[in-house]
């Protein structure tokens, strides 16, 4: 039996972190038992503080605006999560480009709503809907420096031919939190 501790990164409104940690905290799959240790957000109003808080998660806020440049913010959110002494660092809906500072020092996967490589960066969500496509989907990779484009860990699709962007936003979430928690035992599996 092993314990895996793990860190959860967000900036909003937390469906994902609340997924992740009602499906995988402190909870045993195969020989490996999953503890959340900490949530860390770069939002001090974000609202999936309030919800890792429900399931007992303490949230740590490190507000970007207080650091006068990226790497400034990258160096203590590495040294941040190198104190958790986590196996492994799972970005859910965390709104940061990151530098090398913290891609070279911290193995990460993220969440992200579309079929990589298609639609990459911001705003996916709605380029997927916009676009001629018939299907859409989302994608868990591995965090790298280009932005999005580290190996991908697992995806799902769906058909979006006939859908409302508010049918088609649910969708993605739904789809996410299907694949995300799956996802992140998989990669806790190989470490
Ligand atoms: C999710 O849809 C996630 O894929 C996206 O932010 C949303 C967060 O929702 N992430 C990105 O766009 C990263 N580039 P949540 O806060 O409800 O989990």
């Amino acid at each position: 039996m092993s314990l895996k501790k793990v860190v959860i990164l967000f900036s909003g409104e937390g469906s994902n972190l609340e997924n992740l940690i009602a499906t995988l905290h402190q909870k045993t799959f195969g020989t490996t038992t999953i503890e959340v240790v900490a949530a860390i957000t770069n939002k001090p109003t974000a609202k999936g503080i309030e919800k890792a808080n429900k399931y007992g998660v303490d949230s740590i806020i490190l507000d970007h605006t207080e650091f006068d440049s990226r790497e400034a913010f990258d160096t203590k959110l590495v040294e941040t999560i190198q104190n958790l002494e986590v196996e492994l660092t799972v970005m859910a809906g965390f709104m940061r480009i990151l530098t090398p500072i913290f891609t070279n020092n911290i193995q990460a996967i993220n969440i992200h709503p579309s079929l990589l490589p298609l639609f990459k960066g911001a705003s996916a969500l709605e380029r997927s809907f916009e676009s001629d496509m018939q299907v859409a989907g989302v994608s868990v990779h591995e965090v790298i420096t280009e932005v999005d484009g580290g190996k991908i860990i697992a995806q799902k699709c769906f058909d979006k031919s006939e859908m409302d962007f508010a049918t088609f936003k649910a969708k993605i979430h739904q789809t996410e939190h299907e694949i995300f928690p799956e996802a992140v035992i998989k990669v806790l599996q190989t470490i």
